[in-house]
């Protein structure tokens, strides 16, 4: 199926820059889509309007393909117990920084199943692609971007989450694998996890569903993406790959580290965000011993104290307290250009 996704999302190469909210850039996304790659920005931090410009700055930048992906989490239930006890397990850490939490935490990011304002704009900006993390657009969502002529994409970390997300009309589905960078992309993150790596997901769902798969986690070079197709995948998603690129938001904490010794430890933890998600093994991470599922705020509600928590040590100097998102393969990462190193995995591909 790859060439039919190539011609669905109007691509060159099966390759599509993921998405990372806070780490994707219009620059980034139109370097990747210029060189004939999918391009992708991460929406979910930003609001309607910054949505909005980010698009406007990439088509400046690029007359090709987009693709732009948003939240759709369920809305949190603030638990005040859950929440000041969290603040106080934290309170330690701030004072190291001569910091005091905050009195409470907010809900940060508006999930896309309750931003009208975003759907607005979308069905507008007409983006060629918009892709889903942590569950499916409701029905009326999906058809006003179907209608508007745009390329629904969901996320997978299971064969159940792969059939819904067909059932919903998704047009191609990411097989994220437990490998994989950034948060997983689990539709409830109380459920059971099966945790499966990119290469079972990948062939599990490219033999069981009608739509193409586009496999992520943990490839990073021509040889991986060359190895996800033969499993089947049409393309594949790379995130920590780009990273480290120079037209990417990381901050300079999260590129030295990648960069480093540090890229050859990643964990999967929920105590900086609220939801699970792999991060380079830093000094946040190191919290996560001893922590309960049931003993971190919801997600978006805990990343107001991670946020607010990595504000204050890096006003001190410790950048390792920062969502220091990577996958598996983070030891592989190149700080190349987005483009150049688009050309690189194609020349490796072959
Ligand atoms: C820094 C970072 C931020 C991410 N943010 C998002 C996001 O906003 N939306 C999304 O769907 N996936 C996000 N992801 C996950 C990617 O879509 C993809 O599944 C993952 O990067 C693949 O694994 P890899 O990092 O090993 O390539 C992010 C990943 C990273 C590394």
């Amino acid at each position: 199926m790859t060439n039919a996704l190539l011609r669905l999302l109007a691509v060159d190469h099966p390759i599509v820059q993921a998405p990372m909210a806070g780490t994707s850039s219009p620059a980034m996304a139109a370097e990747v889509s210029n060189a004939g790659g999918l391009g992708s920005l991460g929406l979910a931090a930003m609001g309607a309007e910054g949505a909005r410009a980010a698009i406007a700055e990439f088509r400046d930048r690029s007359p090709r393909s987009l693709n732009v992906n948003v939240f759709c989490h369920a809305t949190p239930k603030a638990n005040p117990a859950i929440e000041a006890a969290w603040l106080d397990r934290l309170r330690p850490e701030f004072r190291r920084f001569d910091a005091t939490p905050p009195a409470s935490l907010r809900s940060l990011y508006t999930s896309f199943l309750a931003d009208d304002a975003m759907l607005a704009v979308l069905a507008v900006a007409k983006p060629t692609v918009v892709s889903f993390h942590f569950g499916a657009p409701t029905e009326a969502q999906a058809r006003a971007l179907r209608q508007a002529g745009i390329v629904l994409v969901g996320t997978a970390t299971s064969l159940d989450e792969g059939k819904k997300l067909a059932l919903a009309g998704m047009q191609a589905i990411v097989a994220q694998g437990y490998e994989a960078g950034g948060h997983r992309g689990v539709f409830d993150p109380d459920g059971p996890d099966d945790r499966l790596t990119t290469f079972a997901l990948t062939r599990v769902l490219a033999k069981a569903l009608p739509v193409p798969v586009l496999a992520a986690g943990g490839i990073m070079d021509g040889a991986g993406i060359a190895a996800a197709l033969r499993l089947g995948a049409s393309a594949a998603q790379l995130g920590t790959a780009f990273v480290a690129c120079p037209e990417s938001l990381a901050d300079a904490g999260h590129r030295a580290a990648l960069m480093s010794d540090a890229a050859n430890h990643t964990v999967m933890t929920r105590v900086i965000s609220g939801r699970p998600a792999r991060c380079l093994a830093n000094r946040f991470t190191a919290l996560a011993g001893g922590v309960q599922d049931g003993d971190v705020p919801r997600y978006p509600i805990a990343y107001d104290a991670g946020k607010q928590l990595d504000a204050a040590a890096k006003a001190k100097g410790e950048p390792g307290f920062g969502a220091q998102w990577a996958g598996q393969g983070a030891p592989m990462a190149r700080a190349l250009p987005a483009g150049r190193l688009v050309v690189e995995l194609v020349a490796e591909m072959a």
